[in-house]
């Protein structure tokens, strides 16, 4: 991903692989203004460090963001983070440990493949359908886990228009969920940056607001309705959790910036977040409509692809033929990229299926960028009846309803495994 994000940042590629906000609807007279505000009246304290769980002031702006889906933390619960990258990571370095299992969708957000690894977690991706993780499958699977004995330290979910799926979690699947980790004393990790960029209707209850807090922890960030560049984001917990927490971020990095906080408060102070938001979200939702316009005319039969009612994400999935990381290759030398669906499996699963991101680019980009993709599926495709001579497309009928999982099998690493010594 790493690599991936380098060649991007190239200004000839049309980049729908990261997942970048659009900064350039954020006006640079609002921004020289609130930081000029910072430098007239609090410029020590900007260039200070702060406290480790973050400024009370910056709590009480979360608290208000939070309000809008409907929550009421305690802000003695809230922990001003690093982005919410960190908060997923400290709470991972928080539960768990060495071969704990923890659960999370298929596919999962491709940053918290890396954290659930890092921390060497059994992690198990239960199968989503076009109502979020099936409830069904997870049942199952605390079932098997409990005759072994093991119960998963938690269960993480995007339920908001998914990354990368781009589905949302049922109101009835979120009441089962939450009472399913009550019954079970089960905890859930909800990570919601998205949840105030919907498309059309009022957005779901939290997990968070369904449970009251007890068994769910929550992630938000101002990354996808401010700016990600300010590395600001939260986590909620109950008050033995968040001491853990808070002692693992001052291990980590002691505080988060204490400039970036205040701007976020200038800036809730002066202006009309929830209008920035909506503003942002119309411009989003005119772009998912391009690109899924440009799928049905480039790609059209040769895949299926979600339709997201909120969000910055559409999840394509090919013919089991195709992989879609050495399908990126032939993308990039069309300078255009993806996400390829394996980045969001901690299994290898995903080959065939990849993340397409409609908020980062222009709708003319969008459009040329799907266009030059279905040409090298297309290519592929091609090959393939050539030399199978079998016609074996995605149906029609299927569009929208699917967000599988390609390959079951495990195949062996590719990679040459290099054996370490062992310690004396
Ligand atoms: C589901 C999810 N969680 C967490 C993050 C991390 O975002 P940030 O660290 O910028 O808050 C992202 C970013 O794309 C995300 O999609």
């Amino acid at each position: 991903m790493r690599d991936l994000m380098e060649i991007t940042a190239r200004p000839d590629v049309i980049s729908l692989a990261g997942g970048l906000p659009d900064t350039s609807t954020f006006p640079p007279e609002v921004f020289a203004a609130r930081m000029t505000q910072i430098a007239h009246s609090s410029t020590e304290q900007a260039l200070q460090y702060g406290p480790t769980e973050g400024f009370a002031e910056t709590k009480e702006c979360i608290l208000e963001v939070m309000a809008a889906e409907g929550m009421t933390p305690d802000a003695d619960d809230v922990t001003v983070t690093t982005g919410g990258q960190q908060a997923i990571d400290l709470i991972a370095k928080t539960l768990i440990d060495p071969g704990d299992p923890v659960i999370c969708e298929a596919p999962t957000y491709p940053g918290a493949v890396p954290v659930f690894c890092s921390y060497e977690a059994d992690t198990h991706q239960v199968e989503m359908d076009e109502h979020g993780m099936r409830l069904d499958l997870l049942e199952e699977l605390l079932e098997r886990l409990a005759t072994e004995g093991r119960r998963p330290k938690f269960i993480y979910s995007v339920p908001n228009f998914q990354n990368p799926a781009g589905v949302t979690l049922s109101l009835e699947r979120r009441r089962r969920l939450v009472e399913l980790a009550r019954e079970r004393e089960l905890l859930i990790v909800e990570d919601n940056p998205y949840g105030l960029l919907g498309f059309g209707e009022d957005p779901l209850p939290p997990l968070y607001q369904l449970d009251g807090g007890d068994y769910v922890l929550y992630i938000g960030t101002f990354s996808k309705i401010l700016s990600p560049g300010i590395r600001l984001g939260w986590c909620v917990a109950p008050p033995p959790v968040t001491e853990k927490i808070v002692l693992g971020k001052q291990a980590s990095d002691l505080c988060t910036s204490s400039m970036t906080q205040l701007f976020a408060l200038e800036w809730f102070a002066a202006e009309d977040w929830r209008a920035y938001v909506r503003q942002v979200s119309e411009i989003y939702r005119k772009r998912r409509d391009v690109m899924l316009d440009a799928l049905e005319r480039y790609v059209g039969e040769q895949a299926t692809w979600t339709r997201p009612e909120g969000g910055l994400f559409v999840w394509a999935t090919l013919p089991d033929y195709i992989n879609t990381t050495d399908l990126l290759a032939k993308a990039l030398g069309e300078n255009v990229a993806f996400v390829p669906g394996e980045a969001a499996y901690v299994d290898g699963r995903g080959r065939s299926s990849m993340r397409l991101n409609f908020s980062g680019s222009g709708e003319d980009d969008i459009r040329e960028g799907i266009r030059r993709i279905g040409g090298v599926i297309g290519e592929q495709v091609e090959l393939y009846e050539t030399i199978t001579g079998e016609h074996r497309r995605v149906g029609a009928g299927e569009r929208g309803a699917k967000v599988e999982a390609d390959t079951d099998e495990m195949e062996e690493p590719a990679a040459t495994v290099l054996p370490l010594r062992k310690p004396r």
